[in-house]
């Protein structure tokens, strides 16, 4: 038998996720989905949270939010079509105000931008005059736009760090802020946001894991509530994540996460055994091969922002951006 690993093409990719029932129907899609790119100039952008025949079978680039937004600001193309939730592709049209970017489903939302508005904000700065506000990139453009600058989840330290002062206004997420204040000497005034996929889960399920699979690491996004970051080994963005698991390649892992985050993965990985408590997001499972096919062939759903809101929040995304080590 020969040890030579064999390269997997994006489909087969898709197939070693796929009920081979469904094989025929998938190729039509991801065949029409190709084809509609090319009349129309487009990209379709995904996050780490999509499904594999998303992921691998019609994505031109995949990755995390701050990656995403970093390639849509680089594109070439007419069109984005942004497989992920509408903060994202607002993000995009933010930073990319003369494409069109397009969202396959209106309602894919996020509960950490619905948990603060801009009238929040404001408010808070009357609370600390003086005090900066660092804002999730899980927030709508009109919460971006009151704030100093943006973050994610990989480069929320950085951010932090790079203001120079001993106390930030912190939001929306709890979670992520109390994990920062970890990192830091900086003070941090939280925001009582949450994700709601990630707050499931508990330190508890991952000590019974540890105990019932000696060797299993465990690899969490900081969106987790705190007594599940001190359960693990690794914590990082999603794209963090990925990469830990392909430079380490634990014989064991599970990844404290969205589900789709594992199957995408283990199509790469096949050595690495993923255990898989994992939570599904019901925001970025309304994207599907069909509505970003359907997308495409009507050129909907298309995001838009307010010009002076648009033009106020890109500041905010564009410092962060700028700052050396996230761009
Ligand atoms: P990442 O930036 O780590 O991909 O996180 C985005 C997100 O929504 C996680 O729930
Ligand atoms: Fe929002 Fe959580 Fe879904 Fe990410 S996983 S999009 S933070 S609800």
């Amino acid at each position: 038998m020969s040890s030579i690993p064999i390269e997997l093409t994006p489909l087969d990719r898709v197939r070693a996720a796929t009920p081979e029932l469904e094989w025929g129907l998938l190729d039509d899609t991801i065949e029409a989905i190709q084809r509609l790119k090319v009349e129309r100039n487009a990209i379709v952008l995904a996050h780490n949270y999509m499904t594999p025949d998303i992921f691998h079978g019609v994505a031109d680039h995949q990755g995390d939010s701050l990656g995403l937004a970093r390639l849509a600001a680089e594109s070439t193309a007419d069109v984005i079509v942004f497989a992920g939730v509408h903060f994202m592709a607002e993000t995009a049209k933010i930073l990319c105000p003369d494409k069109t970017v397009l969202i396959p489903d209106l309602e894919a939302g996020c509960s950490l931008a619905e948990s603060i508005t801009a009238a929040d904000v404001r408010q808070l700065r009357e609370r600390h005059p003086g005090v900066p506000v660092v804002t999730y990139v899980n927030t709508s453009a009109a919460v971006k736009a009151e704030t100093d600058i943006c973050c994610t989840s990989s480069n929320a330290v950085a951010v932090v760090e790079s203001l120079g002062v001993d106390k930030v206004i912190f939001l929306p997420d709890r979670y992520l802020g109390s994990y920062v204040a970890t990192q830091t000497d900086v003070e941090i005034v939280l925001w009582d946001g949450s994700c709601e996929v990630h707050e499931r889960f508990t330190g508890d399920e991952l000590r019974q894991y540890r105990a019932e699979t000696p060797g299993i690491e465990i690899i969490a996004h900081p969106e987790c509530p705190p007594d599940v970051l001190d359960e693990a080994d690794f914590v990082g963005s999603t794209a963090g994540m990925i990469g830990y698991v392909t430079e380490h390649r634990p014989s064991k892992v599970v990844m404290v996460t969205e589900c789709s985050m594992s199957d995408n993965v283990a199509a790469e990985l096949p050595d690495v055994d993923f255990i898989r408590p994992c939570n599904l997001c019901p925001h970025m499972k309304r994207i599907t091969l069909t509505n970003i096919r359907t997308a495409l062939e009507k050129m909907r759903y298309e995001v838009h922002v307010a010009t002076d809101v648009a033009d106020r929040a890109r500041v905010a995304v564009e410092r962060m951006l700028a700052i050396s080590g996230t761009r």
